[in-house]
């Protein structure tokens, strides 16, 4: 589901990008244990303008990242930031529950996955789970941020904001979900009353057991 008028702006406002570049990215990469490898392919659901795709590059330290969104004006904002990476990014419209027609991506393509908030906002947000672990690597981790069913019954959010009415996750679904798609959680908290969630999970490698 796209997002509003008055979220889009909220989102894309300093105040969040200063939350999430000195906040969520340094708190994430704790979790996720660092940086990718050296040559580390990431994918990225729901990029929005870009932001977060910046950061997955400079401080996740991807070599690639394959980012997508399902707004063309999102994805034209974000072709936009990123127009001096265009060795390192590829930019589609396209949605998060099916990676294949995005990208092309066969079974274990990426090292990483990112969820800078997106997830929230798929009806069949199980799917999209299913999907990242999918293409991710034995080993690769799958980093979230996301915003609950707890934040989503607030006055603010209910009042201002669209999203799906059915089948919202608190932190303890989002996170029971994660290993029925072979994802080990290696960290997670949440900030404000369980609102959010962030933490990261392993691709588990079935093959060595
Ligand atoms: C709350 S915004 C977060 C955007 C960005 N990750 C950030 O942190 O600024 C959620 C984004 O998910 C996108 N989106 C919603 N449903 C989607 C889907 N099924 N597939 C891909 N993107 C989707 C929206 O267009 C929007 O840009």
């Amino acid at each position: 589901m796209l997002m509003n008028r008055i979220e889009k702006a909220a989102v894309n406002s300093p105040a969040r990008r200063a939350l999430q570049r000195f906040y969520e990215v340094p708190a994430l990469l704790r979790l996720a244990g660092g940086p990718l490898p050296e040559g580390g392919r990431a994918v990225e659901i729901g990029c929005g303008s870009g932001y977060g795709t910046r950061m997955i590059l400079d401080r996740f330290q991807a070599a690639q990242v394959d980012a997508l969104d399902l707004d063309p004006d999102m994805v034209a904002k974000a072709q936009h930031r990123l127009a001096d990476r265009p060795d390192r990014v590829r930019l589609q419209v396209a949605d998060a529950t099916d990676l294949k027609a995005a990208f092309d991506a066969a079974d274990a393509t990426y090292d990483a996955a990112f969820d800078f908030a997106i997830i929230h906002h798929i009806p069949d947000w199980r799917a999209s789970v299913a999907e990242i672990a999918r293409v991710l690597k034995p080993g690769g981790m799958f980093i979230f941020d996301e915003v609950t069913a707890h934040a989503l019954a607030r006055p603010t959010y209910r009042r201002l904001f669209d999203h799906p009415e059915h089948d919202r996750f608190t932190a303890q679904d989002f996170l029971a979900e994660l290993p029925h798609h072979g994802l080990a959680v290696t960290g997670a908290f949440t900030r404000i009353q369980g609102d959010y969630l962030l933490g990261a999970a392993r691709k588990l490698d079935f093959g060595s057991e």
